[in-house]
């Protein structure tokens, strides 16, 4: 008897246990994604992971542009204890790989046909040494300008086509009394405003030259000198409270009418549609002048962790992540374009057309290019060297002659 009862005990706490280790696809899920816009997107995710019967622990870190989410990642992996998923995209993915602690998807990948629907440039963001490492979200583009339509109209203004037409533009509007230029004086902002002006005046050669190859002689060149003059009539055009300013607050004073224009990436559209703006009617998008396309692919990185459960959120989220469905939905909500190329826009508005069509002819010209300032480009030590200069220069009367001296410097010092 006593035999009996101990087996069935210990095969039911054995039953119960298993059970226990196995509750379903867990995944505690580290993003930065906390503006309206952004947070309306990923409730998108987190449905559909719960929808699919996955359990979702939500880590979001506020900080616009990721650099607080990023600090809070080193801690979790240095104390042993990743996240499961994380928002992570560029090159720290290969720098997080390098590390041995990213999980291979690529049994995700290949079931679902990752290579047939994604662009070769953005799969190539996501491969480590040739196997999966990340799942792509979306096409963000970076140079864009969006403009308050009733400022526009009610001073007689056009959308800008050129950086001295934007200046005309920005000197009648402050004369006006009106502040040309919203913008939050963090960082990441003034690095995002500086490469699209860098792209703006340089053009596409010169914008890979300097901030994908880190060309010295381009880095120092008149052409830079230029950039950073720009830059200087930029900080001309903001209000006196721009400092620390959050990117999304910066959004909502074009929004209500407080500012003309920003420079902004297209997540800024999230932030109008998630308010109940039309574009076209309430505010206006049109790419920032000069030739190219920036663009900012945003990615979940999985982690090596432990438990059946934790993998198997892991497989959950890769998959859904690239899915149709949740691509469509998603992108309709967070202002980007899907990752697949096979999504029918139709439902999209005129900025994404814009964008998506902008994306394919720069494709073919050789001006689609990785935004150095949202982490496509370069690895965190370059990056950030070239992002400490500009905000420096932008936040002092430092000459252009000199920042241009500093950003060389400075990298040549981050190698
Ligand atoms: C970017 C990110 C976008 C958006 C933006 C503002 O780096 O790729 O998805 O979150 O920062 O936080």
């Amino acid at each position: 008897m006593f035999m009996k009862t101990t087996l069935a005990a210990t095969t039911a706490a054995l039953t119960i246990m298993g059970t226990a280790s196995f509750a379903g696809p867990q995944a505690e899920v580290l993003h930065y994604w906390t503006s309206g816009g952004e947070a309306k997107s990923v409730a998108v995710l987190q449905k559909e992971f719960a929808d699919n019967g996955g359990t979702w622990t939500d880590m979001p870190v506020a900080g616009g542009g990721g650099d607080a989410a990023m600090t809070a990642l080193r801690a979790r992996v240095l104390s042993g204890n990743a996240p499961t998923a994380v928002q992570l995209k560029g090159p720290a993915i290969q720098e997080w790989y390098e590390e041995g602690v990213l999980a291979d998807i690529s049994s995700v990948a290949e079931a679902n046909g990752w290579a047939d629907v994604l662009p070769a440039n953005i799969a190539s963001h996501m491969k480590c040494e040739g196997t999966w490492c990340a799942a792509p979200v979306n096409v963000h583009r970076v140079d864009w300008i969006w403009a308050s339509a009733d400022i526009l109209k009610a001073n007689g203004i056009a959308l800008p086509t050129t950086w001295d037409e934007f200046n005309a533009a920005a000197d009648k509007l402050q004369a006006a009394g009106i502040t040309p230029l919203a913008h939050g004086g963090q960082s990441w902002q003034d690095a995002t405003v500086f490469e699209a002006v860098a792209l703006g005046i340089g053009g596409a050669d010169f914008y890979k030259k300097a901030f994908v190859e880190l060309d010295d002689a381009t880095l120092t060149s008149d052409t830079m000198v230029a950039v950073f003059d720009q830059m200087r009539k930029m900080r001309g055009y903001v209000d006196p409270n721009f400092s620390g300013r959050d990117w999304n607050l910066a959004t909502a004073m074009v929004m209500n009418g407080e500012a003309a224009f920003q420079i902004m990436g297209d997540w800024a559209k999230g932030e109008f549609m998630a308010a109940g703006k039309v574009p076209g009617e309430d505010f206006l998008c049109i790419s920032t002048p000069g030739d190219g396309f920036l663009y900012n692919v945003d990615s979940f990185a999985m982690f090596d962790v432990d438990g059946a459960d934790k993998k198997a959120g892991q497989d959950l989220l890769a998959k859904l992540v690239v899915g149709k469905t949740f691509q469509k939905t998603f992108n309709l909500n967070k202002g980007s374009i899907p990752a697949r190329t096979d999504v029918d826009l139709a439902d999209f508005d005129s900025c994404a057309h814009l964008s998506a069509s902008d994306m394919a002819a720069s494709n073919d010209n050789g001006s689609l290019l990785p935004s150095y300032a949202h982490g496509m480009a370069l690895r965190g030590a370059q990056s950030g060297a070239i992002t400490d200069v500009v905000t420096a220069h932008f936040n002092s009367d430092m000459s252009s002659a000199d920042a241009v001296a500093m950003l060389s410097k400075a990298i040549k010092n981050s190698m």
